[in-house]
């Protein structure tokens, strides 16, 4: 279908993809091999067998037990550049990378090797493809915010290789209000703002994120469609949601695509982006969540030139670079 087309051919940039939700199995028994690891499932056709999904939980159970391979500076490097290089086979010319500090130095990873293996590779990449991709620090709201703060403290003598913070990990029962302080911390830094809302959580969560938070971007939202005045002020606000279509299906937060509310809040005035979320997990990257869309909404070519313009809008790109890809 000419979408379609469009859609895998035209430049866009990708806005909420976890950089260890890019791990795909194969690299993941590398990985294991390479380190001395050992996971418990045989091969990668046991590990990709695993991935029923039930909802969020579910899945972010998997996605961290998958990250427990990744402990040397060059096996961040390697996913990085690994999603990089996919990313830029679908037409992304721009990428914003979520990754979770946490989840590594926890297990005693320094932040060091998380995020100079990150950045390395970001900095490869725009060499060797000519890609531009950024990293943002999420939080885990699972854990405290005391956790978090010391967690950005952690990462600060590396201000400048990541622009901003996020918020991400499970949604009930961790209200975006219980990172007030935190992200008024990185307000002060200097950081962009954007926060997971209305995933599989309530339309206040999202209203909280905006209000409490003052994020720049709410990833996923989709709970706004429940809300007529909230859809309708995201509209007026010209606040970003990045959307993860594939994400959504496979973690039960619609039933089919076909139901999705993408194109109702995209009619409405939201400024709707298409995003991958954790590809390596959810089954596409960020053309194949363009392609299955279109499908099962039936959006025009005019719409899908919407949702790629509307990408760069929600991007943190300056102004002159912004310009170029619109
Ligand atoms: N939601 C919350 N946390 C996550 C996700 C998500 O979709 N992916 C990776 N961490
Ligand atoms: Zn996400």
């Amino acid at each position: 279908i000419a979408a379609i087309d469009l859609a895998r051919a035209i430049p866009k940039a990708e806005l909420h993809v976890h950089v260890e939700g890019t791990l795909e199995p194969e690299l993941i028994f590398q990985l294991a091999g390479r380190n001395g690891v050992t996971l418990p499932y045989d091969d990668v056709e046991a590990l990709r067998k695993a991935y029923a999904f039930t909802d969020l939980q579910s899945f972010l159970d998997i996605y961290y037990a998958g990250a427990s391979v990744l402990l040397k500076e060059q096996d961040f490097y390697d996913m990085a550049m690994a999603y990089l290089r996919c990313a830029h086979a679908d037409r992304v010319v721009h990428a914003e990378i979520f990754f979770d500090p946490q989840t590594h130095t926890a297990r005693g990873v320094p932040m060091q090797i998380v995020i100079e293996g990150l950045h390395r590779a970001c900095v490869d990449a725009g060499q060797e493809l000519g890609i531009s991709a950024v990293l943002i620090l999420c939080f885990l709201r699972h854990l405290s915010e005391d956790d978090a703060l010391a967690t950005l403290e952690a990462a600060l003598p590396w201000r400048d290789r990541f622009i901003g913070i996020g918020l991400d990990s499970s949604e009930f029962g961790h209200p975006p209000e219980k990172f007030a302080r935190v992200f008024a911390r990185a307000r002060e830094l200097g950081l962009r703002l954007v926060a997971h809302a209305g995933e599989e959580g309530p339309p206040a969560y999202i209203r909280q994120a905006l209000d409490v938070l003052q994020v720049e971007r709410i990833d996923h939202g989709v709970r706004s469609i429940e809300e007529p005045a909230l859809v309708a002020r995201l509209a007026s606000e010209r606040m970003p949601l990045t959307v993860c279509p594939l994400s959504n299906l496979k973690l039960k937060g619609v039933q089919d695509l076909a139901r999705h509310p993408l194109r109702k809040l995209l009619q409405a005035g939201v400024c709707v982006t298409i995003n991958s979320d954790d590809p390596a997990y959810f089954d596409g990257y960020v053309t194949e969540n363009y392609a299955q869309t279109i499908e099962a909404l039936k959006l025009t070519p005019e719409e899908v030139v919407q949702i790629a313009r509307n990408s760069f809008e929600a991007s943190f790109v300056d102004e002159a670079q912004r310009q170029q890809w619109l």
